[in-house]
């Protein structure tokens, strides 16, 4: 087994299987496919394994690329004289002959520029790869729509790779391990501007909050600061995901579901146009994994939109309405004047997202959650909707009533009590008229500031604080 280097943080699931592939390099004709959103880690994971294990490594650039490749590649095999090729279909044929002959593993990073120069390049490595030579090559790269059509139905290569990683942001556990925070409240708070992207820890010059009370100025002298690189990333972001012209618009989509307006319609009106009007938007940015549709569990046809990245919601909601200012170093009286914004839109729905994710990966409630989300309970007798922050189901069982394990309600800024676990009951309530399993249905309530003593007297209630979420 090739082991891990030990500057490589966490990852041990990913380098389980990128080392199995490496290992595999000679003994068969393999095909790998890594793919993320951008600064994950996906070239520092790759870098690291031909470091390793030997191999040939090309990071392709948006221009000059053939050229450059040629260059590279017989720097690889200490050629005589260069390679020299006329278009892809060459470089690929010479790489799988290099490949074949060398038993090297091959890996190609950024692919999509390759593939947007030349769109024929997957049916190039089809058709090299069914000539079943013993080459292994690995694919790399982030743009998110060309990474995951290089695999779909109906294209050259679906069916072909016999390793798929999707490298993900670090979650909000590992996030705070490597931000090296060990404070829940500051790791919230931490993670609601920087997310889980590993490479926004050298964007700041590995400068990390020192504890809750250095928060503030934290804030101030790193993402509001615009002599730091993770300023304007939130802008690139959209740019180089999106490939898009008008960015004008899709950030007004962004910001309008910043701040809070998740449903299409709610979204239109904030920006006001119509609903067909941004269609087209929301979809691009769907597919390139910057916005998320969560279904309402309980009314699986309507759904809400969400950011997926925390530092788009806080360049939405923070950064981006005193762009000037912040540009002309006024970090300290905009960070002054976002404070209820910070916390309302920013922290508290991020909150309840990472409480979501708690009861998502533990067995909080007793057994394996089936699904988790947030839905609308309809209270017709009382003619009320209650919003419930986090359901949790069993795992489905065909002809069974979907059993809840729990209902949840979450607040970032409030100190819960009764009220808030009556609300619950009543959804318990009002769920098992409409056919729900709740007999065993627990009520949680979930908040980074407290609990009034009379919930801990309430048998079917379970209070949740933001340590439990770190535990
Ligand atoms: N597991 C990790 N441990 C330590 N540092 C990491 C890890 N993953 C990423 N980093 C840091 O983040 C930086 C950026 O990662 P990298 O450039 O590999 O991301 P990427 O996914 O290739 O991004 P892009 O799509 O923009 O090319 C790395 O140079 C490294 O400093
Ligand atoms: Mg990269």
């Amino acid at each position: 087994m090739i082991l891990k280097p030990e500057r490589v943080f966490a990852r041990d699931f990913e380098w389980r299987h990128l080392a199995r592939f490496a290992a595999g390099a000679g003994r068969r004709p393999q095909l790998g496919v890594v793919s993320g959103r951008r600064r994950q880690g996906k070239t520092f994971l790759v870098e690291a394994l031909v470091r390793e294990a030997g191999g040939f490594y090309f990071g392709a650039t948006e221009t000059e690329s053939l050229s450059l490749y040629a260059e590279a590649l017989t720097e690889h095999v200490g050629a005589p004289v260069p390679f020299r090729f006329g278009n892809w279909d060459e470089a690929i044929r010479q790489t799988f002959a290099i490949g074949a002959e060398r038993r090297d593993l091959m890996v190609i990073d950024e692919f999509p520029y390759l593939s947007k120069v030349s769109p024929a390049l997957p049916s190039i490595i089809q058709r090299a790869i069914a000539v079943d030579a013993p080459v292994s090559l690995l694919l790399c790269g982030s743009a998110m729509s060309v990474m995951g059509r290089l695999l779909a139905g109906g294209a050259p290569l679906r069916g072909r790779a016999s390793m798929e990683l999707v490298v993900r942001p670090f979650d909000h556990r590992l996030a705070a391990d490597y931000w090296r925070i060990t404070d829940p409240r500051l790791a919230v708070r931490t993670h609601a501007v920087v997310g889980g992207t590993p490479a926004y820890l050298r964007f700041v010059g590995d400068d990390t909050p020192q504890g809750l009370d250095d928060f503030d100025a934290w804030v101030q002298r790193t993402v509001l600061d615009p002599g730091t690189p993770l300023f304007r990333e939130a802008r690139y972001l959209l740019e180089e995901e999106a490939d898009v012209r008008d960015s004008a618009l899709y950030h007004s989509v962004l910001a309008a579901v910043a701040a809070g307006n998740g449903t299409r319609g709610g979204i239109a009106g904030y920006i006001g146009r119509k609903a067909a009007d941004i269609g087209h938007h929301l979809n691009v940015l769907e597919d390139r994994c910057l916005l998320r549709r969560d279904l309402d569990v309980f009314r699986p046809s309507r759904s809400v939109y969400h950011v997926c990245e925390p530092l788009v919601t806080f360049y939405q909601v923070v950064m981006r309405p005193r762009w000037g200012l912040l540009e002309s170093g006024r970090a300290t009286a905009v960070w002054a004047d976002s404070q209820g914004r910070f916390h309302d839109r920013v922290v508290g729905p991020h909150f309840e997202e990472l409480c979501r994710q708690f009861a998502r990966i533990e067995d909080v409630f007793g057994e394996l959650p089936g699904e988790v989300g947030a839905g609308v309970v309809a209270d017709a007798e009382r003619r009320e909707q209650i919003e419930v922050d986090v359901v949790v189901f069993a795992p489905a069982m065909p002809g069974e009533p979907r059993r809840v394990l729990s209902l949840g309600e979450v607040k970032w800024g409030k100190r819960m009590g009764p009220r808030h676990s009556a609300r619950l009951r009543r959804a318990r309530e009002v769920l098992g008229t409409k056919g729900y399993d709740v007999r065993d249905t627990v009520l949680a309530c979930y908040s980074a500031t407290g609990f009034d003593g009379a919930l801990a007297s309430e048998a079917d209630v379970r209070a949740v604080g933001v340590d439990e979420l770190y535990g």
